[in-house]
């Protein structure tokens, strides 16, 4: 991988309006679904970020054409539910976490084998919570015996379907199971322990796949088919978040994030920088293919600790990185709990936000399920990011408060999902260079 360190002058304050780049998560599914899906599917607002583009390219791998990604247009011819093709190798699934879980799912379904494989990170994952309910519907995903990755999923399989009952809140899993349920007999549901996001049952009803919801739970009939249906992909909440934490804490900030994913299972950033004192409005709300959009302006509020309520805690899961940097410059003492899931994500967030704060002069102190910071003087150093893309961009806007410079090493994973971060950061009022 090549090696990127990012040097950050401390000061300045965001201003102007940005659009980052598409959300990650519909990106992923707008690929998948399309590939299945009789007829012509067009993209736009697609992410060519590294995660996106390993989804796209293990459909190209599994023979379907895809044109693009040309300025954010993807068009893909879908094959039809049992058109995939056996890939001639391993499917690599890079950075991505999604990709590898989503995929299982949907791959356990058709008629050959594959192998899924991914970069170090990844063969750290714990894929368990997704081989233990695909075998349960009869699939056979053989992981390593530590239960990480590669994945070796036989083809062929005969997949009934299942009513599951899911022991932690994660978007991930539901689709696996959900996706796996399209190709099983009967119907399958899965029931979520508190709310994650909901692009998989969103997207397969744009399809034209029936999904029943009620309250945390989710079903469909197996055996459907999907219609080809044009995607507009909003930009992604969680790269604004940083955006949004950036103006919360440095000073005369204001700033625009414009046609920002705002889906209810999304917010918890915003819920939780308000609750905070944060000074977030939201602009020309609207409905965009099934996902609501607007457009987000924060300013510099002096921001106050907080307990950071239970239920938020799923709704801002990849926010907690930049979220910490806003507590660290918080009045007071912020609290999460309820947390575990960050310490399997693309490295343990809690321990690598507690290392690099602690280099920071920051008083974080990790807890096996969170954090507990006491607001205070940002100060200078070198951090390491783990490769971990979203503990790079949190550091980067910390430097809007810190006494002096912030370096930051191994952040060449920002590309896996927000490529040209470093030149948006840049010319909105972030003094960084690579
Ligand atoms: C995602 C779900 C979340 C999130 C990830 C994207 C998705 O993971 O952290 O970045 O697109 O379904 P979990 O399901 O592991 O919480």
């Amino acid at each position: 991988m090549t090696v990127s360190t990012f040097h950050v002058a401390p000061g300045g304050k965001l201003i102007g309006r940005v659009r980052v780049p598409g959300d990650k998560s519909i990106s992923h599914r707008s690929i998948m679904f399309g590939s299945l899906a009789e007829g012509v599917t067009e993209v736009t607002g697609f992410l060519e970020g590294d995660d996106a583009l390993a989804t796209l390219q293990a459909f190209r791998d599994m023979g379907v054409n895809i044109q693009g990604p040309d300025n954010g247009r993807v068009v893909i011819d879908g094959v039809g539910m049992h058109g995939l093709k056996q890939p001639v190798k391993a499917l690599d699934m890079g950075n991505s976490g999604t990709s590898i879980r989503l995929l299982s799912g949907l791959l356990a379904g058709q008629g050959f084998d594959v192998t899924l494989v991914g970069d170090s990170s990844l063969a750290k994952r714990p894929m368990r919570r997704v081989t233990n309910p695909l075998a349960e519907m009869g699939a056979v995903v053989e992981s390593n015996e530590t239960g990480t990755p590669p994945l070796h999923i036989r083809g062929g399989a005969t997949l009934k379907g299942i009513d599951y009952k899911m022991p932690m809140a994660s978007a991930q899993v539901k689709s696996c199971i959900l996706l796996a349920g399209v190709y099983a007999e009967g119907e399958t549901c899965v029931t979520e322990p508190a709310p994650t996001r909901d692009h998989t049952e969103r997207m397969l009803q744009a399809f034209g796949y029936e999904v029943t919801r009620e309250g945390g739970q989710a079903c469909l009939q197996g055996g459907g088919k999907l219609t080809a249906a044009n995607i507009e992909v909003p930009a992604d909440i969680s790269s604004a978040a940083f955006f949004m934490v950036g103006a919360s804490i440095a000073p005369g900030s204001d700033i625009v994030l414009e046609h920002v994913g705002i889906n209810p299972t999304r917010i918890g950033v915003i819920n939780i920088l308000k609750a905070m004192g944060g000074d977030i409005t939201l602009l020309n709300e609207r409905q965009i293919g099934g996902e609501p959009v607007a457009d987000i302006q924060v300013r510099y509020a002096p921001l106050k600790g907080i307990d950071i309520p239970l239920d938020q805690v799923p709704l801002a899961i990849d926010e907690f990185p930049a979220l910490f940097v806003a507590a660290a410059c918080a009045d007071g003492t912020t609290v999460l709990s309820g947390a575990e899931e960050l310490r399997v994500k693309e490295s343990d967030r809690i321990q690598v936000m507690a290392d690099g704060l602690l280099a920071l002069g920051v008083d974080a102190q990790p807890t096996p399920d969170g954090m507990v910071i006491n607001g205070g003087e940002i100060g200078t150093g070198t951090v390491e990011s783990h490769e971990d893309h979203r503990i790079s961009m949190s550091f980067a806007m910390a430097a809007l408060r810190a006494s002096g410079e912030i370096v930051i090493n191994d952040c060449a994973n920002v590309n896996t999902s927000f490529p040209g971060f470093v030149q948006l950061a840049a010319s909105s009022g972030v003094k960084i260079t690579v």
